[in-house]
């Protein structure tokens, strides 16, 4: 069907104007419509839209929300790389910063750009010919994740570029770099309905914002409102881009109708900084978002060049960064919180208290000795400190100010959630409840630990999941992860089928694994992933580790006493070799092997050797790796029994390189070091597998 002109024109008129109000509710928060008026518009767009299908374009302001959830986030190269900026937090920092610039540039004063430093995550938004294409996430600066659909639903990015300032035609390639962020007002409220549906609350703007940005279902990324706002441009080609002055740069953007920081201003002298910087601080409570600081840039972009990088970082630019926050509040109370081997750690119950962005309600207190230590007590005026992401903790508490009703704290001697004696042994700092994995806080740890990303993996199985299913007794162990049926996910209430579909894919994808997960995820008090990859490497295959004696687990590498001892305790424990069982029975799985133990105990079986052929061996990871997370690198090398080390030596066997390699790259090839690619480790752990002993697979 031809589409008559006089409709075309309609929807481009719709179009411009939905766009302009767009633009004046989202970017400027400055509406000039009421909602309804708006919403009709939009109406009438999707009912034009629908009649003449080829009016759709994708940068139609009715096409934010894509379909389909994404199974990853592909991965992309930066064609310029997002760099970090260095750190400044004192007055002295600021001026050997603004010494450094000028002597640098060899002229007495320096004119400056200064913004605010937004606390959300960077993004770098591609437009072509005006029309935007897509975004990713900074990752490490080289390589960042893809996240265009879930971008495509934050309202403040334009869809299609404004003629703005252009003189002419939009740039053939327009890179836009700024920020993604939560508003406090947009935070608040979603935390409000989190709470309301039973869902745990997000720590703070940006953990809400991180958290929005990189949902798998673009979907529920735009139930989120997120904003973004533009401080920077990366590639361009073609078209006209300021290239003279930052300050027009932002002028620029704005004109193209991004939001820009209201607070960006042009300064000339490190006094002038420093003077930003305060009054910066001094509005930084009344400010619609979270700012960590403030960063202030070289403004010329000629004297920018001359001043070049440092490694990762600017040397024309420098965030000014907010100290730790403070705060004064009261302790209302000590609760206990049992963790997964038992240990019982006093937290902190506060008087809410508005700190370092977030609403604080209780901080860590560690343990009995550290309470001693710094004399608090219930009842006390205490000052908490927060920083970033750290968990907050009690700085000292104010002993002038103690009520005279103030208690002491006192350790319970009984775990206050399944009743079972308390004990702290001798030379020991924490106290344990007795009740094993009888205590339902000790199951629950047990069960979140076991689902964790760094042992079995299993998205979706969180706290809250856990909490319910252990509270209506729908499991007691790991092992009953695995006889779950969508049924009984749904019925809890919290969960549509389509999400407790979701949760049983990713339990069943879970049972593929690797013995040194396997023997991480089960918890054993003193093995941590280290010990378990040692376990996993010596022994090779489950059974013979659970038949190791005191003795036999102190050959491991590194493995003491004391470890041998919590070994031997866990798999004495015949509700341990229960769980095992049914895991093994309901089919989770790895690759076993002869393991070193093996071989040495038989040295004329050819496994020997061949175990020794990547045994020993030192690697070092360097740079960015096509496909291999540093993580799963790290995990395949040591499978092969290779070891993975910080830095380059002499005793180094192998330098593995990807993207952008550091200084590490330089050192191996001053030292001769084989330096292998990605497809080279593969090849290498492939031929010294391949003449291995056969692999056996349990199950
Ligand atoms: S400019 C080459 N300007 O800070 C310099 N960054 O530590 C590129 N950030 O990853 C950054 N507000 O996420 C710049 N007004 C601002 C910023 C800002 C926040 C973040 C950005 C970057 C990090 C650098």
């Amino acid at each position: 069907m031809s589409i008559p002109d006089e409709i075309w024109q309609q929807a481009q008129m719709l179009r411009a104007t939905i766009e302009l109000h767009n633009y004046r509710y989202y970017a400027l928060d400055a509406p000039t419509i009421p909602d309804a008026e708006y919403d009709k518009m939009f109406r009438e767009l999707q009912a034009l839209e629908q009649r003449y299908s080829q009016l759709v374009t994708p940068d139609s302001p009715t096409q934010r929300i894509g379909v389909a959830p994404l199974k990853e986030f592909p991965k992309i190269f930066h064609r310029t790389p997002m760099l970090s900026l260095g750190n400044a937090f004192t007055a002295e920092e600021v001026e050997a910063f603004d010494r450094r610039v000028r002597q640098t540039l060899g002229v007495e004063s320096v004119e400056y750009a200064v913004e605010p430093k937004f606390d959300g995550l960077a993004v770098n938004l591609r437009y072509e010919k005006g029309v935007f294409v897509g975004g990713a996430t900074r990752g490490d600066g080289y390589i960042g994740e893809d996240v265009t659909l879930n971008l495509r639903t934050v309202k403040s990015i334009p869809l299609h570029l404004h003629a703005g300032l252009s003189p002419d035609k939009p740039p053939a390639l327009l890179e836009v770099r700024g920020e993604v962020l939560m508003l406090k007002v947009d935070f608040e409220k979603l935390n409000r309905q989190q709470l309301a549906r039973n869902e745990r609350e997000f720590i703070n703007p940006r953990n809400a914002a991180a958290g929005s940005l990189r949902q798998l279902d673009p979907g529920i990324t735009a139930t989120r409102r997120l904003s973004f706002f533009a401080y920077g441009v990366g590639a361009s080609e073609g078209g006209y881009v300021p290239g003279d002055k930052q300050s027009r740069v932002i002028d620029y953007l704005a004109s193209l109708r991004f939001p820009v920081a209201r607070e960006c201003k042009v300064v000339s002298d490190a006094a002038a900084l420093l003077k930003y910087h305060r009054d910066i601080q001094g509005v930084r409570e009344h400010l619609p978002y979270d700012i960590d600081g403030t960063v202030y840039k070289v403004n010329d972009l000629v004297q920018q060049g001359k001043l070049g990088f440092v490694s990762r970082a600017p040397r024309f630019a420098v965030a000014h960064k907010f100290p730790a926050q403070e705060v004064v509040t009261e302790l209302l109370g000590i609760d206990i919180q049992v963790g997964r081997t038992g240990t019982l750690t006093p937290v902190a119950r506060l008087r809410p208290v508005f700190v370092g962005g977030a609403t604080v309600t209780n901080a860590t207190l560690h343990n009995e000795d550290e309470i001693r230590r710094k004399e608090v007590m219930i009842g006390d005026s205490v000052i908490v400190r927060r920083a970033g992401d750290v968990i907050p903790e009690i700085v000292a508490v104010n002993k002038e100010k103690r009520p005279r009703e103030a208690k002491p704290f006192v350790m319970p001697g009984s775990c206050p959630v399944c009743g079972a004696r308390a004990v702290r042994l001798l030379g020991e700092t924490v106290t344990r409840c007795t009740g094993g994995l009888f205590c339902p806080a000790q199951r629950k740890q047990a069960v979140l630990h076991f689902a964790s990303r760094r042992a079995m993996n299993i998205d979706g199985v969180g706290d809250k999941l856990v909490e319910q299913m252990v509270d209506n007794a729908i499991i007691r162990t790991p092992a009953d992860l695995y006889k779950l049926g969508v049924t009984a996910l749904a019925n809890l209430g919290r969960m549509a089928e389509k999400s407790a579909g979701n949760v049983i894919n990713a339990i069943e994808k879970s049972k593929s694994t690797t013995l040194a997960r396997f023997i991480y995820g089960l918890g054993i008090r003193n093995v941590g992933e280290t010990t378990a990859k040692e376990l996993a490497r010596y022994f090779g295959n489950l059974d013979r580790l659970m038949l190791a004696d005191a003795d036999g687990l102190q050959q491991v590498p590194d493995i003491g006493p004391v470890v041998a001892e919590s070994i031997v305790d866990f798999f004495a424990e015949r509700h341990n070799l229960e769980v095992v069982e049914q895991l093994r029975a309901s089919g989770v799985r790895w690759e076993e092997s002869a393991g070193i133990q093996q071989a040495r105990a038989s040295p004329d079986q050819t496994t020997i050797s061949e175990v020794g052929k990547l045994s020993g061996k030192i690697f070092v990871l360097t740079g960015t790796l096509p496909n291999l997370s540093r993580e799963d690198a790290k995990e395949k090398i040591e499978l092969g029994g290779g070891k993975v080390v910080g830095s380059v030596s002499k005793k180094t066997h192998y330098v593995v390189a990807g993207a952008d390699p550091g200084s590490k790259y330089d050192k191996a090839a001053e030292l001769g070091i084989t330096i292998l690619d990605e497809a080279g480790l593969v090849q290498l752990l492939q031929d010294s597998q391949a003449d291995l002993h056969p692999i056996s697979r349990n199950s």
